[in-house]
């Protein structure tokens, strides 16, 4: 007997970074951080979750590929998630046992892995997802967002659509580092996001361990930690609430290039930003200043890959002057824009 169950998790893009943990094993932040979710129809994660009591091991396939399941981030999904069906099971003696069975994963990105695309937040929300709906588990996306977190911390923002605070917390267990939504994307629906594949290769540094040599190493990062990111978080919140685009622009760039200024200020120092990345930002600089106003928002995340936030209005402006520049330059690997509106589930 095999028990199944399908979702899709989709990518969010943080306009305030989550970079740097005070925690590695429960994988806690330096900072709070928020970010915008996706069009699922865009750039997803397709996981299926299956259980029997003939699986030998805990198995995950990502894209056709065996991946380690041994790994202390899928281990520990595993468990939690494991945990919270036993309490159900033991709870009502009629339920199946299935917290006693080996776990099979199978997912599918429909877009480039590890490209500084954020699949590791699509990829961890789905699997906690998929996994809660197969023990048909009654928590909160907010109670999923904690364990989720410990797959890959920008996972516990891909559990909701629209606007997604991670609150950092105090409590040295965790408990309370968890995701939150501040506004469902319906709040804002002019909101439109273009994605600039700069790149599909994968990163040279990963996040995690970008971020840990960020820790050890970096003076300015403790000052954005401590004295920029939480002002941040709250002029982020009203200007989402208040739906004011020229203040998340200028927050959203901001901290942006604050983000890749602290990979700079690590050593040895972190690129994740190439020519085309920086031509990028030069052309939605010329597209503000032309317009007298921020009309549209860069932002970069551990990759080249440039997303580029916008109002519906600004449409045929924001996406013309990129589509002018991109066509002219040599070296863009691959170029694709793609406006998506942000989400919920
Ligand atoms: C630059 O969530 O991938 O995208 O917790 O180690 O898995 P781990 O890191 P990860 O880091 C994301 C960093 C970022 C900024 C962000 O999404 O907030």
């Amino acid at each position: 007997q095999m028990y199944v169950a399908s979702t899709t998790a989709p990518v969010n893009i943080a306009v305030i970074k989550y970079w740097g943990k005070c925690d590695t094993k429960l994988n806690l932040p330096t900072n709070s951080s928020l970010s915008v979710t996706l069009s699922q129809s865009d750039l997803r994660t397709h996981t299926t979750a299956a259980c029997s009591p003939t699986f030998t091991e805990n198995r995950l396939y990502l894209n056709n590929e065996p991946q380690d399941v041994s790994g202390a981030r899928q281990q520990a999904c595993f468990r939690e998630l494991k945990a919270l069906r036993k309490k159900l099971e033991d709870a009502d003696p009629a339920l199946p046992k299935l917290s006693e069975h080996n776990v099979h994963i199978v997912s599918e990105n429909n877009f480039p892995t590890a490209a500084g695309l954020a699949s590791s937040a699509a990829g961890f929300a789905a699997l906690v997802r998929a996994i809660a709906d197969l023990y048909e588990l009654p928590d909160s996306p907010t109670d999923l967002s904690r364990i989720a977190r410990q797959g890959s911390g920008s996972a516990c923002r891909s559990l909701f659509g629209g606007y997604v605070a991670w609150e950092m917390g105090a409590a040295a267990d965790g408990s309370d580092s968890l995701a939150v939504q501040v506004a469902e994307a319906s709040h804002w629906p002019t909101m439109r996001a273009a994605i600039l594949v700069v790149s599909a290769a994968k990163k040279g540094v990963s996040s995690t361990s970008g971020m840990q040599a960020t820790v050890a190493t970096s003076e300015l990062f403790e000052h954005r930690a401590k004295h920029v990111v939480p002002k941040r978080m709250a002029a982020m919140k009203k200007a989402v609430l208040e739906r004011d685009f020229e203040s998340f622009a200028a927050l959203t760039m901001a901290d942006s290039n604050q983000f890749h200024a602290v990979c700079l200020d690590t050593m040895p120092p972190i690129f994740y930003l190439n020519d085309v990345s920086r031509a990028s930002i030069r052309v939605v600089e010329e597209i503000n200043r032309v317009a007298g106003r921020a009309v549209a928002a860069y932002t970069f995340d551990a990759g080249p890959n440039c997303v580029v936030y916008y109002e519906e209005a600004n449409e045929a402006l924001v996406l013309g002057a990129l589509r002018r520049y991109t066509a002219g330059v040599a070296g863009w690997e691959a170029q694709e824009v793609a406006a998506s509106v942000p989400e919920g589930f």
